[in-house]
């Protein structure tokens, strides 16, 4: 038997909605009929409390700190998977067979190379143009290229748009890099891992042979893994209410990314970096831990604080390891800012404003730090992080075409304006 939760409101009026159950989670009560029911939505900014739609790609316990992808702890699938591995899983629902994942690895490898003539947009931006701004452009003109993966009710597009998306991000990202840079785009290298391509295509240049360091390889590759896919965040329930429209996947996936540029939310590594280059010395953490403290400053203790994990957010922990092993490599264990970092963490997870506030480190806290050591410059961040949740907001997209449940999403309002009146002509007014 389903149980109900009974709302009862105004004189003696009453209504049942029946509650959902996940295989894990919180239970949802179903408002579907709320209005056909009683007349009245619910009031829900920044949906707080509202699910948008079931989903069985992602998890998070934010309170215990936990992340699952399809079921398995992220904690395993950054040690013992590749992105790819990784990417399959997130899409497919099920880690790869040797054989699935070699055709998988074969068939993203044969679309990593943009259409020639896509190359020629680059050349409509300035070259101090933000990356995030040539990738909304970029990603979104891709819907312009390939029309022959357009339909959103056949699978095999769906599939294909998918794989475009997942194989020519790495790419795009690489040239909006080499555009500001003023170097010559390199042509992907298939033979090389997914991560240590999109080194080389960064990295690289005409002139010399570039010879992807492995310790680095896999701290881009866990970079990615973490950032693969979070749930309905703001980014992804952006790409989720574009394509409940019928919109393509790739102008979908554009809208994703400009979602995922504010600071709120992608920017926060790129701002979490500056944030420690303004401290500049540990000296100076109680004056800006005092700053964050005082609401009047409007500053806030960036790479901190999220809006589920009121708990450390598990990535935040294999972000810091990955720190540590990338630091050791490059020889820069004494890392000025890595110390601040690691001073500030110790200090404000001890002082009762961001104890009381369950404030702990998100995953953005750390990964800047390891961006900037592997060469990645700070504007390119969230460029970065578009390229790795690329593959989460597809899934997802794809869950929802495929859902028999999907309708365009339609949020209702609270009404505050002027009730009816009556224009009054100019002269009068
Ligand atoms: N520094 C100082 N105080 C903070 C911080 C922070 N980083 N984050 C939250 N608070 C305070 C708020 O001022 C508020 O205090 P109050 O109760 O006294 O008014 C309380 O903690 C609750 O915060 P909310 O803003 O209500 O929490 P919300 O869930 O809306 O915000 C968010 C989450 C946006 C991530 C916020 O913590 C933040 O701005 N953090 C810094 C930016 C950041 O690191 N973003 C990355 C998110 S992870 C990602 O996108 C991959």
């Amino acid at each position: 038997m389903t149980d109900k939760a009974t709302l009862t409101w105004g004189a003696g009026k009453s209504a049942e909605f029946p509650i959902l159950k996940g295989t894990i989670g919180p239970d949802v009560i179903d408002i579907r009929t709320l209005y056909a029911n009683t007349g009245m939505f619910t009031y829900d900014p920044g949906y707080m409390s509202t699910g948008s739609t079931k989903s069985a790609i992602t998890y998070i316990d934010g309170d215990k700190g936990i992340l699952l992808y399809r079921g398995y702890p992220i904690e395993q699938l950054a040690v013992q998977c590749d992105f790819l591995e990784v990417s399959y899983l997130i899409k497919h629902g099920e880690l790869p067979t040797k054989t699935q994942y070699e055709d998988w690895v074969g068939r993203v490898k044969r679309h990593t190379m943009v259409h020639d003539q896509l190359t020629r947009f680059f050349n409509g931006f300035r070259r101090d143009a933000h990356p995030m701004a040539v990738l909304v452009g970029v990603v979104g003109a891709l819907s312009a290229f390939y029309h022959d993966s357009l339909d959103i009710n056949n699978p095999e597009h769906r599939i294909i748009a998918a794989i475009r998306l997942i194989a020519k991000l790495p790419t795009i990202v690489a040239m909006a890099y080499k555009y500001n840079m003023g170097q010559p785009f390199m042509y992907p290298r298939n033979e090389l891992s997914y991560s240590a391509n999109f080194m080389h295509m960064m990295f690289a240049t005409p002139c010399e042979t570039y010879v992807p360091n492995p310790v680095l390889v896999r701290a881009l590759d866990r970079i990615l893994i973490l950032h693969a896919d979070h749930e309905q965040n703001a980014s992804t329930s952006t790409v989720r209410l574009s394509g409940s429209s019928g919109a393509n996947p790739f102008a979908c996936i554009a809208a994703g990314i400009a979602c995922l540029w504010g600071p709120a939310h992608g920017g926060a590594n790129e701002a979490a970096l500056a944030m420690l280059e303004q401290i500049g010395d540990a000296s100076k953490i109680p004056e800006f831990i005092a700053k964050v403290k005082d609401k009047n400053s409007g500053a806030k203790l960036m790479g901190f604080g999220h809006r589920v994990y009121k708990n450390y957010d598990p990535r935040a922990k294999l972000m810091r390891e990955t720190c540590h092993e990338v630091l050791a490599e490059l020889g820069l264990q004494n890392d000025r800012l890595f110390k601040l970092a690691l001073a500030l963490e110790k200090i404000a997870l001890e002082d009762d404003y961001f104890v009381s506030r369950k404030l702990y480190p998100n995953v953005d806290f750390y990964s800047g730090i390891v961006q900037r050591a592997l060469g990645i410059p700070t504007n390119l961040f969230t460029g970065i992080f578009a390229l790795a949740r690329t593959v989460g907001w597809i899934a997802q997209w794809n869950e929802m075409i495929a859902d028999p449940e999907q309708k365009i999403g339609r949020p209702r309002q609270l009404y505050t304006g002027p009730t009816t009146r009556e224009v009054v002509p100019m002269d009068k007014r």
